[in-house]
């Protein structure tokens, strides 16, 4: 299991942690084990470097500082965290490149934000208003994300598209216009917005808007109903979905949208190659795993099983306490956590299967009643342990009234 380590999580730092519990010797004999588990399933950054920016956490390799971030050669693992006056959460910004970094994972996801690429139009069809975005992650971890992303363009009538840092073609839509008493259900299907998915391996975002204009034979087709302002930009699937589009369409502002972006370690092309140079190698907490990246070449880490943490630091991963995560982790029993699992076992004097719920069962009736009489088992709780009671009354029963029993046996059957 690895954590997610997008946005909000209250990271405290761990000098501040240790130095609170030398206040009271008690309270650091209590808190001892404790501290230690959750400072080492903390480490986040190295030693001494800020693991956060305003609330993003800022895991290793990614660091703000010198000797705080990987250092591979390979620009984009370095950050700023910028003050943007007052009132306002500093910023996270790649150093070199200057976009912004809204969170950061370390599955190998982050986000950032693009401003639209927009041409409006005034009551006479003249271009009057544009603002034209490019954006390069080229020679960088990060690329553009295939799956979490899309192409949208939005207005009409429009082709709108992007291109790579060649000046070829990637993806792109064609949005037209409709008499609005004709509106068609549905929302970005082609009528006032589109959009497109994009390719794996998207370094570099150029777009173009190419205007159908009035007086071409598609005109009326086309053109009944244009919008004065038209966009083409990428954006995040899952934000764009949640919006209502049908109230972008009419839009005229400037604005910017949430875009995600891949990361992975691409100095070296795959997780074989890596492993010859130890000292490269990305994966540094004992037992962390490789993987080869899934959109362009490069690899990431991640914590073996029953551990999470960050594998890029040496000694970053840490075991999951599962029987503290009652939720997770399914246990009916008596929880034992070990290192990278836990074992869940039935109480003493049952047997089965503690993993499920009611998987345990008593192994004798009449010795768990006698438990009970004599007070070792006082948890009467659950309907299993009514249950025993009532064994117990019929045990009773047969043992001390024999003529009450026989009456029962008669009713029962
Ligand atoms: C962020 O701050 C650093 C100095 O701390 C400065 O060099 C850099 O240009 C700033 N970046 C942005 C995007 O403002
Ligand atoms: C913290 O992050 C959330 C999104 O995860 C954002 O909405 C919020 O504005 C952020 N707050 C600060 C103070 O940066
Ligand atoms: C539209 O813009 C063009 C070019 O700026 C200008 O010549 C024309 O007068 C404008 N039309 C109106 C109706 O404002
Ligand atoms: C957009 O504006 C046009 C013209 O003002 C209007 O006819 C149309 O209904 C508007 N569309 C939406 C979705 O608001
Ligand atoms: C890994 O990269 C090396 C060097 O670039 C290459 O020779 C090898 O075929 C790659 N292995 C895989 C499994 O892709
Ligand atoms: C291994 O990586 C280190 C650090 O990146 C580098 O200095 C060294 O030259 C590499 N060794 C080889 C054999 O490539
Ligand atoms: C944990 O233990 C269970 C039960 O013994 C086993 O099925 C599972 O594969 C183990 N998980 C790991 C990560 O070793």
């Amino acid at each position: 299991y690895r954590r997610m380590y997008i946005s909000e999580q209250s990271n405290q730092p761990v000098e501040s942690m240790s130095s609170m519990a030398t206040t009271t010797i008690l309270l650091l004999l209590i808190a001892l084990p404790l501290l230690a588990a959750a400072a080492s399933a903390q480490l986040v950054a190295q030693p001494g470097c800020h693991n956060r920016c305003g609330n993003v956490s800022v895991p290793y390799p990614f660091g703000i500082g010198v000797g705080c971030f990987r250092d591979d050669g390979q620009p984009g693992f370095q950050l700023d965290c910028n003050d943007s006056g007052p009132g306002r959460p500093p910023r996270l910004t790649v150093v070199g490149y200057g976009y912004h970094l809204a969170a950061l994972s370390l599955e190998g996801e982050a986000r950032t934000d693009l401003r639209a690429t927009r041409h409006c139009y005034n009551s006479t069809w003249e271009l009057v208003d544009r603002v034209t975005e490019y954006m390069s992650v080229s020679g960088t971890p990060y690329l553009f994300s295939s799956t979490k992303n899309r192409l949208v363009t939005l207005g009409c009538p429009s082709l709108g598209y992007f291109n790579d840092g060649r000046g070829f073609y990637v993806s792109g839509c064609t949005s037209v216009c409709r008499p609005s008493q004709y509106a068609l259900p549905g929302s970005c299907t082609g009528v006032g917005c589109c959009q497109s998915a994009i390719p794996n391996g998207a370094d570099y975002w150029e777009s173009t808007l190419f205007n159908f204009s009035p007086g071409q034979q598609d005109t009326v087709v086309f053109n009944t109903n244009p919008t004065s302002c038209r966009y083409v930009f990428l954006v995040e699937t899952k934000w764009f979905d949640g919006q209502a589009s049908h109230n972008f369409v009419n839009r005229t502002d400037d604005f910017t949208v949430p875009l995600m972006l891949d990361w992975a370690v691409r100095n070296v092309g795959n997780c074989s190659a890596a492993r010859r140079n130890a000292t490269d190698f990305a994966c540094k907490s004992a037992g962390s795993r490789c993987f080869d990246a899934t959109n362009g070449p490069g690899y990431r880490c991640s914590c073996p099983k029953g551990y999470d943490g960050n594998p890029y630091l040496d000694g970053g991963c840490a075991d999951i306490d599962e029987c503290r995560r009652k939720d997770e982790y399914m246990c009916y029993g008596e929880c034992t956590n070990t290192p990278g699992n836990y074992t869940c076992e039935c109480p003493p004097g049952t047997s089965g299967d503690a993993y499920r719920e009611s998987g345990c069962r008593a192994n004798d009736k009449f010795t768990l009643a006698l438990k009970i009489v004599t007070g070792t088992h006082t948890d009467l709780g659950s309907s299993r342990d009514i249950l025993h009671i009532f064994h117990l009354f019929l045990i009773l029963t047969y043992l001390f009234y024999p003529k009450i029993s026989l009456v029962l046996h008669g009713n029962l059957n």
